[in-house]
């Protein structure tokens, strides 16, 4: 497996691999091509892929609000799965947002989504029941 910053034009195999995995993503707001070029090309080393044979079998998107890392948009392909692909991506980009002097990592996990669950615990995340997520959105497709 070849673990390597994603580029533009990995961008329609990334959304082959966000379909693959069943992960929802917005093609007319913050996933739509324009958007992840401005994404990159801001912070290029927070789009990260893994490869085996040259083929994306997975990804993750790092972020950062300056006090803490955010850890988005996890996926791996259903073909390569219990392999370890999600726990090397998420190492990955703690190592970038430790390069940037980020100490404290985070993700948001729909409950219901076990197998997350279990990999972030396994990863040494701590799950945090007692938190409500509030957002605010000025459409649906944003
Ligand atoms: C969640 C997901 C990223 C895991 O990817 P993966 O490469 O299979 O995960 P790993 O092989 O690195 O798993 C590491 C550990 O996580 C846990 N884990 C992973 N998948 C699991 C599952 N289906 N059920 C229970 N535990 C699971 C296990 O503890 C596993 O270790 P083990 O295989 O030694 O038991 C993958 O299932 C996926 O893409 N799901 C759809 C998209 C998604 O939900 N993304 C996360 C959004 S927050």
């Amino acid at each position: 497996m070849e673990i390597r910053k994603l580029r533009v034009d990995d961008y329609p195999e990334l959304v082959r691999l966000w379909t693959r995995a069943g992960l929802p993503f917005k093609p007319k707001g913050r996933d739509n091509p324009e958007a992840i070029a401005k994404q990159m090309e801001e912070n290029p080393d927070f789009f990260i892929g893994a490869f085996e044979n040259g083929k994306l079998i997975g990804a993750v998107i790092a972020s950062s609000d300056s006090r803490k890392g955010w850890i988005n948009r996890l996926a791996v392909d259903p073909d390569y799965r219990r392999r370890g692909v999600a726990r090397t991506l998420i190492a990955e980009a703690e190592k970038v947002l430790r390069q940037r002097g980020l100490k404290i990592f985070c993700a948001l996990i729909e409950e219901s989504n076990v197998a997350s669950r279990e990999l972030f615990k396994k990863c040494g995340y701590v799950e945090h029941r007692d938190i409500l997520y509030f957002s605010k959105r000025d459409s649906d497709d944003v």
